[in-house]
């Protein structure tokens, strides 16, 4: 590509967080849906010029929007005196547990820092997201952010500033998601955690996320089923998904190695150890989301996508 650019449109994904044993800490970017962000030069300032994809309900106030408060703050750092104006298109259902707020936050930065030609560092653009995401969610998290920003399946070690580490993942593993057709807002759902777990707990969540880490650099499924195990968020959550234990259950006797809320949830998550047990597992998890739920859940298989956020097209001057 060269001259000046005139629009961006980058992409990110959607991504599970939590991954059942790294309560805020874990997580992985999936190959699709995802948001996708077009940014274009405007005199100063961010502005959004249009939102698809939300049913009029996210805020087009520019200091109330993830996308365009990542997209401030990478203005900011890098003394970018031009303003800019953003285009969202929502390719992630609202409140579904999928990462929609960092997804639009991370394609935000992507697109705003092609169209100023910056090349920047994951981690400079990792920390102007996380300000769209500390004001979606209400607190500072980064295990949305970091993987549909690097792809693949990371642990964050601290989101800010940011020291994102890659995990290997094992030729085969496949995730599964269904999203019911429900909502959870984050903020409550972390209200429910409260401030403090039971030593008990916390023991029991590192050491299943050392053994789940040392089970995907040596691609043991049998560990990593043990591992896959949450003690801080789902036994507080679980009862915000009617029929939580009988989808699960459907997973794992369906074949699946673990099965989680995916982040605060509605959607479910399960991890398999290849694509025709996922194929099962699906099909499993939807009945169970029909027979307790109702509806039609949407259900994603997908490999954990290498790719994170990218972007997708450009137009020149
Ligand atoms: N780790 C976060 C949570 C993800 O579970 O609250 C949701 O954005």
């Amino acid at each position: 590509m060269s001259g000046v650019m005139e629009t961006v449109t980058a992409f990110a994904p959607a991504t599970v967080s939590n991954v059942a044993c790294g309560f805020d800490v874990l997580g992985f970017a999936l190959e699709s849906p995802g948001d996708e962000v077009t940014a274009r030069f405007a005199p100063a300032g961010v502005f959004i010029d249009d939102i698809v994809g939300d049913s009029g309900r996210l805020p087009r106030d520019p200091n109330r929007n993830t996308a365009s408060v990542a997209a401030q703050a990478l203005l900011v750092r890098l003394g970018e005196r031009r303003g800019v104006a953003l285009a969202i298109r929502k390719g992630l259902p609202l409140s579904s547990g999928l990462g929609g707020s960092a997804a639009s936050a991370v394609a935000s930065v992507v697109a705003v820092a092609a169209l100023v030609g910056a090349c920047l560092p994951l981690d400079v653009l990792m920390a102007c997201a996380f300000e769209g995401e500390r004001l979606a969610a209400g607190s500072a998290h980064g295990d949305n952010i970091a993987p549909a920003l690097y792809g693949g399946l990371v642990l964050v070690r601290q989101p800010d500033p940011p020291d994102v580490i890659r995990l290997p993942v094992p030729a085969g593993l496949t995730a599964v998601v269904v999203h019911p057709a429900l909502e959870i807002e984050t903020a409550g759902a972390r209200a429910l955690l409260g401030d403090t777990v039971p030593l008990s707990d916390a023991i029991r969540e590192w050491a299943n996320l050392g053994a789940f880490v040392d089970a995907l650099h040596r691609g043991d499924f049998a560990q990593m089923a043990r591992a896959l195990e949450d003690s801080i968020a789902e036994p507080r959550r679980a009862r915000l998904v009617p029929g939580f234990a009988a989808i699960k259950r459907a997973a794992l006797d369906a074949g699946a190695l673990g099965c989680s809320l995916s982040g605060s949830g509605p959607s479910l998550f399960a991890l398999c150890r290849d694509a025709v047990i996922a194929q099962r597992v699906a099909a499993a998890m939807s009945a169970a989301v029909r027979a307790s739920i109702g509806g039609e859940p949407r259900t994603i298989i997908s490999v954990i996508a290498p790719e994170g956020a990218r972007v997708v097209s450009a137009c020149a001057s």
